[in-house]
């Protein structure tokens, strides 16, 4: 660990694309702190498998670029935020070509050698630019080494933010975020550290749910902590489920990219027939939402507990040359992809929502700023598209980073924040309950919240989360906090704003689907919670 001051320019909250990249843009300039709960790569940018999408290819437009995601989005992308996000994409992919991540190339047929576009779910055009089947990885890499060689980035990891630090908060003379309190997982320590800016990139929350293609990092912190601060929250409902991870006791979600079936592969259902067509005509190339709610309604239907992804028509090099990972990882748990399908299922996969931020990143709370899963944009409606988050992750970085950057010097350090008190508490003695509180958490918001919702089910789990958080607040209230104890709290703070959220949705659209209201109303809105 290096040693590290009790104040910075720029304290930022996760290690992932989106807060590597903004760390970078502003160190030249910036004293800046960067933490992670976990180690650096601990995030879901590690896991990236399919790529970015960005408008590379002369034969694409962004037009197209900008019309697939508003169709994926189902009447809910903000079309202003699409444009800006879209049109800057590819001087973001160049950036991160320049800061060496090596991104795949091949020999095209007139000879030239080239990156090389995959294609997703969604996309009408070959836009996704990836590193083989591990793009996240290998952004991750490239960016952790330089940031880890500038001389103006200090780097804390097993470090937990526990809350943000406002004056609202404190009756400081200012709204403004003033810095956060950290909790040091080894030392058992909490300190609270100053900053001009704070940054969120603290990633997504799919660890609500029981099946998650997410890490264990994505618990999230992030729009607990700044719903709790006084920030808006937007959009919670829309939880993303990925259709293909695979199903294996070992496998912890391994997730089959959508570039799989992008590259050709199949759905099939256990008699070896191809399905998707009766639900779309773009069959395995429709949006995911409509994939995941396919292959749940078809695993229901025949009651099985999977169904099947089979590329095994390519040839094996094709296979292996594209999805050396997958490919590899398949065949530790016993499944050939060259030769067999392989059995996958749907798993909570990404938070379309979160919390509300500009084009540059600001949140409602001066000071403070919100980029990649943690925010909500309004990039991604009701449904994202394949390759747009790592995107989003890059746009919004550098804009956040310039809006700093501008104020920068016209912001004054914060003087001396108040310690974090411990007086009232004492060590617990029944660990066992927070352990529990997780498991059954996770378990009724996969039953209850999960690809097809009803009106009962929310209602049945919004009863089980008012319960779950009175238990834990007070024992929040009573006990030392541990590391499982605080992402408790915020995962019971974020499943009850989804569960809220989907509750003011009387309709289906893009990822939320009701059985009690089957169609899309008239008029498309954003739920904007606001805290009390
Ligand atoms: P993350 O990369 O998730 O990083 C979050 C960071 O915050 C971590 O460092 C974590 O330790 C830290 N953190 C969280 N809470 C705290 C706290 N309280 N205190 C301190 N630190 C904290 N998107 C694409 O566009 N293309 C893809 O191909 C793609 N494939 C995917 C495959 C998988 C398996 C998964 C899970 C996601 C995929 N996605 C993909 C989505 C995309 O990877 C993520 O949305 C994106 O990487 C999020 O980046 P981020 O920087 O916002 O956060
Ligand atoms: C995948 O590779 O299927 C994941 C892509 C994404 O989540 O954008």
């Amino acid at each position: 660990m290096q040693n590290h001051n009790d104040h910075y320019d720029v304290i930022i909250i996760g290690t992932g694309a989106a807060g590597l990249s903004l760390a970078l843009a502003v160190a030249d300039q910036a004293q800046v702190l960067m933490i992670s709960k976990a180690n650096l790569n601990s995030g879901s940018t590690q896991y990236a498998q399919g790529g970015v999408s960005a408008v590379l290819d002369v034969h694409d437009s962004f037009e197209s670029h900008i019309e697939d995601t508003l169709n994926a989005g189902a009447g809910l992308c903000d079309r202003d935020i699409v444009n800006f996000t879209v049109t800057h994409g590819p001087e973001q992919i160049h950036k991160l070509i320049e800061q060496g991540v090596p991104f795949t190339q091949r020999t095209s047929k007139s000879g030239k050698l080239d990156y090389h576009l995959t294609r997703e779910g969604g996309h009408s055009h070959r836009r996704v630019i990836h590193a083989d089947d591990a793009t996240g990885a290998a952004i991750g890499s490239s960016l952790i080494e330089r940031v880890r060689k500038h001389p103006n980035i200090t780097v804390l990891e097993r470090h937990l933010a526990i809350d943000l630090i406002t004056g609202g908060k404190f009756k400081l003379d200012t709204r403004r975020c003033q810095g956060v309190y950290l909790l040091d997982r080894d030392a058992d320590t909490v300190k609270a550290i100053r900053a001009r800016f704070v940054v969120l990139s603290s990633g997504g929350a799919g660890k609500v749910y029981l099946y998650t293609s997410n890490p264990d990092v994505a618990t999230g912190d992030g729009i607990a902590m700044a719903w709790r601060a006084g920030c808006r929250v937007a959009n919670m409902e829309f939880i993303q489920f990925h259709p293909t991870c695979l199903y294996h006791p070992a496998a912890k979600s391994f997730l089959i990219s959508e570039a799989v079936r992008g590259e050709g592969g199949h759905l099939l259902l256990p008699d070896g027939s191809r399905f998707m067509h009766h639900f779309d005509k773009r069959a395995e190339l429709a949006p995911r939402d409509i994939v995941a709610r396919a292959i749940d309604h078809e695993m229901k239907r025949i009651g099985s507990d999977s169904l099947f992804l089979d590329i095994s028509h390519k040839s094996p090099e094709f296979i292996t040359s594209h999805f050396p990972n997958i490919y590899a990882r398949c065949l530790e748990l016993g499944y050939d992809m060259t030769t067999e399908p392989i059995p996958v299922v749907p798993a909570a996969h990404y938070t379309c929502g979160g919390v509300m931020t500009d084009r540059e990143g600001q949140t409602d709370i001066e000071g403070l700023f919100a980029i990649g899963e943690v925010s909500f944009t309004g990039l991604h409606g009701a449904n994202r598209m394949a390759s747009n988050s790592l995107l989003e992750c890059l746009v919004f970085a550098h804009s956040a980073s310039q809006k700093i950057l501008h104020e920068l010097d016209t912001v004054k350090m914060p003087d001396s924040l108040p310690a974090w008190d411990e007086s009232r508490v004492t060590d617990s003695d029944e660990e066992v309950v927070v352990a529990h509180n997780w498991d059954e958490l996770r378990r009724f918001m996969w039953d209850y919240v999960g690809i097809v919702r009803t009106t009962k089910r929310l209602q049945r789990a919004k009863h089980r989360i008012d319960l779950l958080r009175t238990e834990i607040e007070e024992y929040y209230r009573h006990f030392r906090i541990t590391n499982d104890l605080i992402e408790l709290r915020n995962l019971v703070e974020v499943a009850d704003l989804i569960i809220r959220s989907a509750q003011l949705r009387k309709e289906s659209r893009g990822l939320h689907y009701t059985l009690d209201y089957p169609r899309p109303a008239p008029l498309a809105h954003n739920t904007v919670l606001i805290p009390d």
